[in-house]
């Protein structure tokens, strides 16, 4: 096991920097994921600390040594892809002996290492198998298999979830909870999927254009988002944006209005100083923030375009007076019909506010 720094890390591929000076301390036994629309950088900086890409500047320590320009082989880690990449006419067991027999130990070590690896991800019965033999599921198993028993002391995935199906990445996802429970390695975890994110990471790093935006656990980030970045990109469905105005300052907060979206008078509490009367801002409202309208004047007024019923909620879809689209859940699956007009009351104590440039307010 060991924790790892970046301090000032940069990529340049060509003229392009990718990564634009990353700094970021893991401790021994987390488990961060990295998180950020695609071509962020996400792999990019996996594949830099694996020293799968070179660091154009700036440094990287594995267990408190600088392995910056050190070989792959050499950092004490193992990477597991997207891509299995199996190989084919070798059996579960040689698979994931495979990199033990590069690094030239005993076949009874070989041996008692994968039968090791092969109880912890219950592939026991598979062992003599080839890869054709296995689902998806068991097969990205064998791959995080030939990862485990090099005992490295950081573990990195890259999206390795990402080819399952729906199904088998909850069941993975589990899998990987529990591994890393049972190993207490360190690792980082790369995904697009939120829900992998929320339910894995001890810390999440939200990544953009190859800086981060935020590191912070899970709940903290939903919490307290530091921007509307950061809040549209933690939390599911998406966080709704809608354009208000500053009407006055109250002992209660501020007030605000913005009558193109039927919004007559919303009280919210800014996080710092609140900037003055007539300030355009930016309300984050989550989805499953609303309120039910009633009286209340706090309210946005949309027409319906399309109901999702799940069962245990439901999904409005509405498109607001200035044209914003909004998503709305609810328990109550009925007085929402598509194509008809409703409100939908906000809860003043939950709502965001974020000013021109997307921070926080
Ligand atoms: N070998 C490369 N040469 C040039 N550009 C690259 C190379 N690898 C990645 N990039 C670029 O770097 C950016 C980040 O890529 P990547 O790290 O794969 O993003 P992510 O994993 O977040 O989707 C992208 O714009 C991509 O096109
Ligand atoms: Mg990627």
């Amino acid at each position: 096991m060991a924790g790892l720094s970046l301090h000032s890390v940069k990529k340049r591929f060509g003229d392009t920097e990718v990564i634009a000076g990353v700094d970021l301390k893991v401790e021994e036994g987390e488990f961060v994921v990295f998180v950020g629309p695609s071509g962020c950088g996400k792999s990019t900086l996996l594949r830099m600390i694996a020293g799968l890409e070179t660091t154009s500047s700036g440094r990287i320590e594995i267990g408190g040594a600088d392995v910056t320009h050190v070989d792959p082989a050499k950092r004490g880690i193992a990477m597991v892809f997207q891509t299995y990449a199996l190989y084919p006419h070798m059996t579960v067991a040689a698979n994931m002996g495979f990199p033990l027999e590069m690094a030239g130990l005993p076949q009874t070590e070989i041996d008692a290492k994968v039968a090791e690896a092969a109880r912890v991800l219950h592939l026991e019965p598979y062992l003599q198998r080839k890869p054709r033999e296995l689902s998806g599921g068991q097969r990205q198993r064998v791959a995080i298999g030939r990862a485990i028993v090099r005992q490295p002391g950081v573990f990195l995935f890259d999206e390795p979830l990402s080819n399952l199906d729906a199904e088998l990445r909850v069941q993975m996802r589990i899998e990987i909870a529990r591994l890393h429970q049972q190993l207490g390695a360190t690792m980082i975890y790369v995904t697009h999927d939120q829900v992998e994110a929320m339910t894995l990471a001890s810390r999440i790093v939200v990544l953009r254009a190859g800086r981060i935006e935020q590191v912070g656990a899970p709940l903290e980030l939903y919490h307290n988002p530091d921007n509307s970045f950061v809040g549209g990109f933690i939390g599911s469905p998406r966080m709704n944006f809608v354009k208000a105005r500053i009407i006055r300052r109250t002992d209660e907060g501020i007030e605000l209005s913005a009558p193109a979206t039927g919004l007559a008078k919303l009280i919210a509490q800014p996080r710092g100083a609140s900037p003055g009367e007539g300030t355009e801002v930016t309300l984050g409202i989550r989805p499953e923030h609303f309120v039910a309208a009633k009286g209340s004047d706090a309210t946005l007024a949309g027409q319906v375009s399309v109901v999702e019923r799940l069962g245990g909620v439901t999904y409005v879809h509405a498109s607001l007076g200035d044209g914003t689209m909004i998503t709305v859940e609810t328990r109550d699956d009925k007085g929402f019909g598509e194509g008809a007009d409703a409100r939908f009351g906000i809860d003043g104590s939950k709502v965001f506010m974020f000013d021109a440039d997307g921070q926080r307010i």
